[in-house]
């Protein structure tokens, strides 16, 4: 595990799943760690866990869905850190919901939380880094961002998007010593994705298949520690990936193939089909 003594982190979306495993693990290699997301109350409880490790930590409840909130809480982290070494933009929402049934402001709302917010705490944190000459700007993208899922277009398309924005960074910041990552999970459970929200449809994907989110924690850490780019969460997804980009043809129809069968599966379950398949 990467040694984070002396160092600090922020962290997005860690009142649950991913960025509350996330937030502990850097905690526990040693990082004071701020935390934000909406619910003070659930950020307190990941906060006295991180604080057993990294008694420095601190909270900062936020709604990034705000433009606002990324230049109040960078300043908010500057003040209380002298800096941000490690930003880990987790925070993120999930748009289940078939491209028949999608709105225009269904994909805004994805895009401003899963990608402009992102990018926003990013640009506000970048210039302290590049002026200390170190940090690690971290992205929780998704599989989703190389391997367009079923019934998740808009989600799909904000991932892609972080994804895009952290490749050309990753070049673009050459030389200052800011090194750039991203970690694309697949299917994590034990957080709050997939609970029920209005509007979203219940997920294609067998949730006993799930990872837990120390699994994306180590990613994290291993990425930091190992200065690589981009990592999948289970590893083997990177083949997925190169098979994809080998023949696009072969990929959307076996997804096609999946999402045929997946609806079968959970309509002879008794679940409710999200759409009909095509004629
Ligand atoms: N679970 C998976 O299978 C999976 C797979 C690939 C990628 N991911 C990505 O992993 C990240 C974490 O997801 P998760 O699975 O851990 O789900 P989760 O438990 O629902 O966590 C989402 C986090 O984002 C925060 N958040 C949501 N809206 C926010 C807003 N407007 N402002 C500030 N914070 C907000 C939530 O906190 P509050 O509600 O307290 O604000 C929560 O802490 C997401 O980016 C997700 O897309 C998850």
């Amino acid at each position: 595990m990467a040694t984070l003594a002396g160092r600090s982190a922020l962290v997005t979306g860690a009142s649950s799943g991913i960025g509350a495993a996330v937030a502990e693990a850097l905690a526990a290699a040693g990082a004071r760690v701020g935390l934000t997301a909406r619910r003070a109350d659930r950020l307190a409880d990941v906060l006295a866990r991180c604080r057993e490790h990294a008694p420095g930590s601190a909270m900062w409840p936020a709604d990034l869905a705000d433009p606002d909130a990324a230049a109040t809480l960078a300043a908010a982290a500057e003040a209380e850190f002298g800096g941000v070494d490690v930003l880990v933009n987790n925070a993120g929402m999930p748009k289940r919901r078939h491209v028949l049934d999608l709105t225009p402001a269904d994909a805004e709302e994805v895009l401003r939380l899963n990608y402009l917010a992102a990018v926003r705490l990013t640009l506000a944190v970048l210039p302290g880094m590049v002026a200390r000459g170190r940090g690690h700007l971290v992205a929780v993208g998704s599989v989703a961002a190389r391997l367009g899922p079923p019934h998740e277009a808009a989600y799909a398309a904000s991932k892609a998007a972080l994804t895009a924005f952290w490749e050309s960074m990753a070049v673009d910041l050459d030389g200052t010593g800011v090194q750039v990552h991203v970690v694309q999970p697949a299917l994590i459970t034990g957080t709050e994705l997939f609970d029920a929200r209005p509007g979203d449809e219940e997920p294609l994907s067998d949730l006993s298949e799930g990872l837990p989110p120390r699994d994306v924690a180590a990613a994290v850490l291993g990425l930091i520690g190992d200065g690589r780019f981009e990592r999948y969460v289970p590893d083997w997804f990177d083949q997925m990936a190169s098979g994809k980009a080998a023949d696009v043809e072969a990929f959307v129809a076996g997804v096609r193939e999946w999402r045929r069968e997946r609806l079968g599966e959970i309509a002879d379950s008794g679940g409710v089909a999200a759409a009909p398949p095509p004629q």
